[in-house]
């Protein structure tokens, strides 16, 4: 998507063909920073410690890392080294686990002195297919959001209420959740977005809100608890939300306090949509609760915040008593019972075992 009179993907191949560039989303909206990365170690920093960060984009990011290694040491057992390496980096999205199984699968077959080259080729694909299906979750988003609008009064917009970030920057480009809405926007479907700030990392506040603000969507930012007021006062059509991990029986993990949008949408009659690509399914769940690992990060994330002093410099600061100690489950787990549906990039899927069998039916 454009930044200024620049169109950027979240990461690309640096010109001396080995490296990769990053957009560095720590300092995001403060700071617009590009960074490359030249090592095993530091893909696997960038990942750990969220310069990059979204499902997809942890993949695409892990299926460079493996590139790398492979032009450094293409042996098997430095290929299923980086691979356990990676994949200690985050615990809950399965798109990483994806990527690195890709990448294991394609450099299986070939000779170690191709490996480098097939590697990068096909981290390159995976990055380019992330684009396609985003588009693809786009389209048929877009049909519900007509949907919507024409129950509308001309002009008036449809209101859409996003947790964290499952914009562009959550992927290579266009983003899940807001590929609809920036397709409404193109097609001159009034859309209007309220933004949850979603504690602790602020990924709604810091990310998506300036992703809106720089494609010209209208929103509004709002905190975390506000949802459900605005819901009960009809001030919510639809909310689309992004995911992590979502089981064969369409249960859905996502960001903290997903579920809770979720629980006061069912009992507001208002759709709650999510998106995906299907490198976001995971076939071996069914039940999400139960099954899926929720990533506990540092309560530091919770006990400060960043933000930007009136000096323009970027600080932290601490919000609570340095004795009280934080936690910080950075997921949770909607029930498919509480989703009205899934927005694949081959349709819209019931949140269930036989929903997403007609679409997926090879895979499950
Ligand atoms: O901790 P993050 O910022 O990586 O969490 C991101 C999300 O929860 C997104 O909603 C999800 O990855 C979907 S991104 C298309």
């Amino acid at each position: 998507m454009k930044v200024g009179d620049k169109h950027y993907r979240t990461i690309w191949p640096h010109q001396d063909g080995l490296s990769v560039e990053i957009i560095d989303q720590r300092w995001l909206p403060h700071d617009f920073r590009v960074v490359t990365l030249s090592t095993v170690d530091e893909i696997a920093t960038a990942i750990a410690d969220m310069w990059v960060r979204g499902a997809p984009l942890i993949g695409v990011t892990a299926a460079y890392g493996i590139a790398i290694a492979m032009a450094d040491d293409p042996t098997d057992a430095h290929l299923n080294a980086t691979c356990n390496k990676l994949h200690a980096t985050r615990p809950t999205a399965i798109n990483l686990k994806w990527a690195l199984d890709e990448m294991r699968h394609t450099l299986s077959i070939v000779a170690t002195d191709k490996r480098a080259e097939a590697a990068y080729r096909r981290a390159a694909e995976i990055a380019d297919e992330d684009v396609e299906l985003n588009r693809a979750i786009g389209r048929h988003g877009l049909e519900i959001i007509k949907e919507i609008a024409a129950k509308k009064k001309p002009g008036e917009p449809v209101n859409i209420l996003t947790h964290c970030n499952a914009g562009w920057l959550a992927t290579v480009d266009y983003g899940t959740a807001t590929a609809p809405i920036y397709l409404a926007m193109e097609a001159g479907i009034p859309v209007h977005v309220f933004v949850d700030e979603t504690r602790p990392r602020n990924q709604g506040a810091q990310l998506t809100a300036w992703e809106m603000d720089g494609h010209g969507v209208p929103h509004d930012l709002i905190v975390d608890n506000a949802g459900g007021h605005l819901m009960q006062h009809g001030e919510i059509d639809m909310v689309i939300v992004g995911t992590d991990r979502t089981t064969a029986s369409g249960d859905v993990c996502n960001k903290i306090g997903t579920y809770l949008k979720a629980l006061a949408a069912k009992d507001n009659g208002v759709p709650f949509y999510v998106a995906l690509p299907s490198p976001t399914i995971d076939w071996t769940v069914r039940d999400g609760v139960a099954e899926i690992p929720i990533e506990e990060r540092n309560g530091d994330e919770v006990s400060f915040v960043q933000g930007e002093n009136s000096a323009g410099e970027i600080i932290s600061v601490r919000i609570s008593p340095k004795g009280t100690p934080a936690r910080n489950p950075a997921f949770d787990v909607t029930p498919a019972r509480l989703v009205t549906g899934l927005i694949t990039e081959r349709g819209i899927a019931e949140a269930s075992a036989p929903g997403l069998a007609r679409l997926f039916e090879k895979e499950n």
